[in-house]
């Protein structure tokens, strides 16, 4: 938590020490999330530290999820495609808002949904390992760690199943409980990865599905939330899209909330050249993606 200058003096000190250490030992990204307020955002940009972006959090007024970041020169994104990337993001801001259908969506497509949820057990999550195999292997996983992150009770994952069992179309939901000294406990909320099997693309099944993951996690799902966010792989439009019709803002939109330094700072809301997706259109060795987050008025 940023919140003295004591803080945000050791936060820049030991960013500063991990990226001298990063660059020695050829290592060519370093990220850190941090919580602050609005001031401790300029105060770490005018220190030189990278401030990828900020997502507001609900119920800890003034207070931000701040996403640190340094790339090697080498790892950067030119600025004419950051131009495009902002592009896409404010011409799709007039989008409108659409309820989510994914019962109805998928009983058209003639698939079922599932959830697998907080309520259940270990040996069922993990008699669905097999069954991941396949869609999660776009984001570098293996068996070990689909079984990992389905043996978690942190996540939640809405998915599509064809009548032979196999998944049509996926989203996880990571859940993270982090105690802040004399702040309370922050609970955050990351949709992380997302995939629609190459056939059944382009019929609205991962708009509908991240829709309906994100309304059990805020209302189905009981206890608080500070911030449900997502990033957003931007050689995919189609995302971009589907996060604006479930009313998800995206931190570019809020440059100019924070004014300062990040107004003119074409990266501010990209996180640029960040892990890597196989999504069969990227052709660099990492994706770019740009952080939206739910806007959560109400909290518990
Ligand atoms: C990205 C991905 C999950 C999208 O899956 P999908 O099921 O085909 O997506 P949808 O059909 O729901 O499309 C999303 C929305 O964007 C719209 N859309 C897609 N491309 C568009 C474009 N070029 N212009 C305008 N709208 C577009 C769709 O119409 C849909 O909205 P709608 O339901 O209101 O019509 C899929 O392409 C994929 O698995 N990619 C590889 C992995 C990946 O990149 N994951 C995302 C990580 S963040």
């Amino acid at each position: 938590m940023l919140d003295t200058a004591r803080r945000l003096d050791d936060f820049i000190e030991e960013f500063t020490r991990n990226r001298a250490d990063a660059m020695q030992r050829s290592i060519d990204r370093v990220t850190v999330k941090a919580v602050g307020t609005a001031k401790a955002l300029d105060l770490l940009a005018e220190s030189g530290i990278g401030v990828e972006g900020a997502i507001p959090l609900a119920c800890h007024r003034g207070h931000v999820l701040i996403f640190a970041g340094w790339n090697h020169p080498d790892r950067t994104v030119p600025p004419a495609k950051l131009r495009t990337y902002r592009a896409l993001l404010a011409q799709t801001r007039i989008t409108k808002k659409v309820p989510n259908r994914m019962e109805d969506r998928a009983r058209d497509a003639g698939l079922q949904v599932n959830l697998l949820a907080k309520k259940d057990d270990q040996t069922s999550r993990r008699d669905e390992v097999g069954r991941f195999a396949e869609a999660f292997g776009a984001f570098g996983l293996g068996e070990t760690d689909i079984e990992q992150l389905l043996v978690s009770a942190n996540t939640t994952i809405a998915y599509l199943t064809n009548p032979l069992g196999a998944v049509a179309s996926a989203v996880v939901a990571e859940r993270v409980t982090i105690d802040l000294e004399g702040h309370g406990s922050l609970v955050l909320v990351e949709i992380t990865e997302a995939i629609t099997r190459v056939e059944f693309r382009g019929q609205g099944l991962y708009r509908n599905l991240s829709g309906y993951i994100v309304d059990h996690i805020r209302f189905g799902e009981a206890g608080p939330l500070h911030a449900v966010f997502g990033e957003c792989n931007l050689s995919s439009p189609g995302v971009i899209y589907a996060a604006r019709r479930n009313g998800r803002r995206f931190v570019t939109d809020d440059a100019e909330l924070y004014g300062g330094p990040h107004r003119p700072d074409l990266t501010f809301g990209i996180l640029c050249q960040n892990f890597s997706v196989s999504d069969g259109v990227e052709s660099r060795a990492y994706n770019d993606f740009a952080l939206s987050y739910v806007d959560l008025t109400n909290c518990a």
